[in-house]
């Protein structure tokens, strides 16, 4: 489809996106990070708001401006992020996960700035963040809601894709294949979409928008009747 040929099938319906890294304090100066560029996020909500969807962008650090007519709302832990999903998941027809979350942080955050003391440094000792695909999958906050996470694998794509899938209790997962400068950072993306229903939908290589018109199509179709 052509831009301008866009149906409005989001029209009347509240989506939630995530995007953007989460960044782990380890005392007031530094964090640690990863090197998502929110393209993929500011990707589906440009998209979900071309077909008529009201967007909400729970958005970490990004390097992409969030398209206009987003409601925006920034984080910076895995934890502030979670906080604001489940604050903003009940109004929401669908909620896309396109963030790369932390896995761990840093267990404690130093009040001040960790100074070297000439004995060598200390060790940051880290604990596991939540989970907060499965933590929404598991409690949906609104009757049919359709909850979509993202995933970059290696090796066996599929096989890693579908035991995700059942891990999290989403309903669609994204996998890209990573590895050769694909994904991170990149403007392609290609994918395929494996639903809890058993479907798998390939996504050949194209610009993030086109995935995330192609995201939009497989939401639509679960979304029921009589939205937000
Ligand atoms: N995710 C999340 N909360 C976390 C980690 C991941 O909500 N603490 C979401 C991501 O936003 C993404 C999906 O879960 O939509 C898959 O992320 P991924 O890192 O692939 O999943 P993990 O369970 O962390 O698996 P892995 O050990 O492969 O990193
Ligand atoms: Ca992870």
């Amino acid at each position: 489809l052509a831009r301008g040929d866009l149906p409005a099938d989001l029209a009347g319906h509240r989506v939630l996106i995530t995007a953007g890294g989460t960044r782990e304090p380890i005392d007031p100066v530094r964090f640690i990070g990863n090197r998502s560029s929110g393209r993929q996020g500011s990707a589906l909500a440009a998209t979900a708001l071309a077909r008529g969807a009201r967007v909400t962008l729970v958005s970490g650090e990004v390097s992409v401006p969030p398209p206009a007519g987003a409601e925006v709302v920034p984080v910076g832990s895995a934890r502030e992020m979670r906080e604001a999903v489940l604050a903003h998941s009940a109004a929401a027809d669908a909620v896309v996960m396109a963030a790369a979350v932390a896995d761990f942080r840093p267990a404690e955050t130093a009040a001040g700035k960790i100074k070297k003391t000439g004995a060598g440094p200390e060790p940051v000792e880290l604990a596991e963040n939540p989970d907060i695909l499965r933590e929404l999958s598991a409690e949906r906050a609104r009757p049919g809601q359709v909850v979509v996470g993202f995933a970059a694998e290696t090796d066996d794509v599929l096989a890693n894709g579908r035991a995700k899938l059942d891990r999290k209790g989403c309903d669609l997962l994204v996998v890209n294949e990573v590895g050769d400068g694909r994904a991170f950072g990149t403007e392609d993306n290609q994918a395929v979409v494996l639903g809890a229903d058993g479907s798998a939908t390939e996504i050949p290589r194209g610009p993030k928008e086109d995935l995330a018109d192609r995201v939009w199509d497989l939401v639509a179709q679960r979304i029921p009747e009589g939205g937000a």
